[in-house]
């Protein structure tokens, strides 16, 4: 059994940041939050302000500064900086440095290689990969994945303190670029913008074909669960015919890099593959969300899958 945390250290307080702060402080653990930015600190404290200010039960205590402070071991360390390898290395060796050496280290990297970000510890076995998904505090998955050198005993540490938080932790059983997840949404988003280019199907047509068959399928069950309920000898049969046919470019498809250089960013820029504006906002609401998230766990049942 491990030791309970009632503290952590999270790194960078972005986007998810934010999000595993509320997370942690909503199981009463206390955050440290650092970043090396004041304007980031300060957002994510009114984030925090407002997410909790009618707070029926007691939260955990969230403290903000731009530097380190001495760690004992009954801390994590959530680093959730940039994606950018050079940053993510400089930052986890700080980690180690101001750390007591039973601390458990976890990066949040969205897929850069866990011994790459571990290349200046001293003792890169206490480093582990917990890629959450936004918003941390409201997804349930999240990956865990093991460098080289990280010890069963780490990424148990880590399984069991996701559990404690009410995640669904799925261990890797080795890191590849992009883990899981970011590897089966590109491979999906590399077939629909092929398509797009090709001009089979418009925007509006794709996603109304991908969110109410696959997509709905899949709230429902894994891909490969999935399958099975269709029959894979039927799965065989199409994917004999189909996979030459088939998207396999080894570069990002040429309308996403025009839509990127005309500025058409999505939501954030008022147009991305749609046109956005205040009014016609459209954003899945977190209550849709939770409602997704539980019609999907009453399907699954209450087993994790941390396959140590
Ligand atoms: N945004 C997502 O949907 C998402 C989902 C899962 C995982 N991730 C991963 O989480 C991490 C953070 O992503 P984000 O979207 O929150 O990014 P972000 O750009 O919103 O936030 C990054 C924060 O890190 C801070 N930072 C940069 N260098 C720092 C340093 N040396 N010390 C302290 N703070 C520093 C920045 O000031 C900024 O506030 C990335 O690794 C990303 O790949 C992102």
């Amino acid at each position: 059994m491990t030791q309970s945390v009632d503290r952590v250290v999270i790194v960078g307080a972005g986007t998810m940041g934010v999000t595993l702060a509320k997370l942690m402080l909503a199981h009463r653990i206390s955050v440290r939050m650092i970043d090396t930015h004041h304007a980031a600190l300060e957002r994510c404290r009114q984030a925090i302000d407002l997410a909790f200010s009618d707070a029926a039960t007691p939260v955990g205590k969230l403290e903000v500064q731009t530097g380190w402070s001495r760690e004992g071991n009954d801390t994590i360390v959530i680093e959730s900086v940039t994606e950018n390898l050079a940053i993510k290395r400089v930052v986890i060796a700080e980690a180690e440095a101001n750390c007591g050496t039973g601390t458990l280290i976890v990066t949040n990297t969205s897929g850069l290689s866990i011994d790459a970000i571990g290349q200046d510890m001293r003792h890169p076995e206490r480093l582990a990969g917990a890629h959450f998904f936004n918003p941390a505090d409201l997804i349930p998955a999240v990956e865990v994945i093991p460098g080289a050198a990280t010890t069963s005993s780490a990424i148990h540490r880590t399984c069991d303190f996701l559990t404690r938080i009410g995640k669904r932790p799925a261990v890797l059983k080795q890191s590849v670029p992009g883990f899981v997840a970011n590897r089966i949404q590109h491979a999906i988003m590399r077939e629909c913008l092929s398509l797009l280019e090709k001009g089979v199907v418009d925007a509006k047509a794709l996603d109304e074909i991908v969110q109410f068959s696959i997509g709905v399928r899949l709230a429902l069950n894994g891909p490969l669960m999935q399958r099975d309920l269709n029959g894979l000898d039927t799965h065989l049969n199409i994917a004999r015919y189909l996979y030459e046919d088939l998207e396999d470019t080894h570069t990002p498809s040429r309308l996403l890099e025009e839509h990127v250089a005309k500025g058409w960013l999505g939501i954030k820029a008022g147009r991305g593959f749609y046109e956005w504006d205040q009014a016609g906002t459209r954003q899945t609401t977190r209550e849709a969300l939770e409602r997704v998230i539980s019609l999907a766990m009453e399907q699954k049942g209450g087993e994790g899958n941390e396959n140590v």
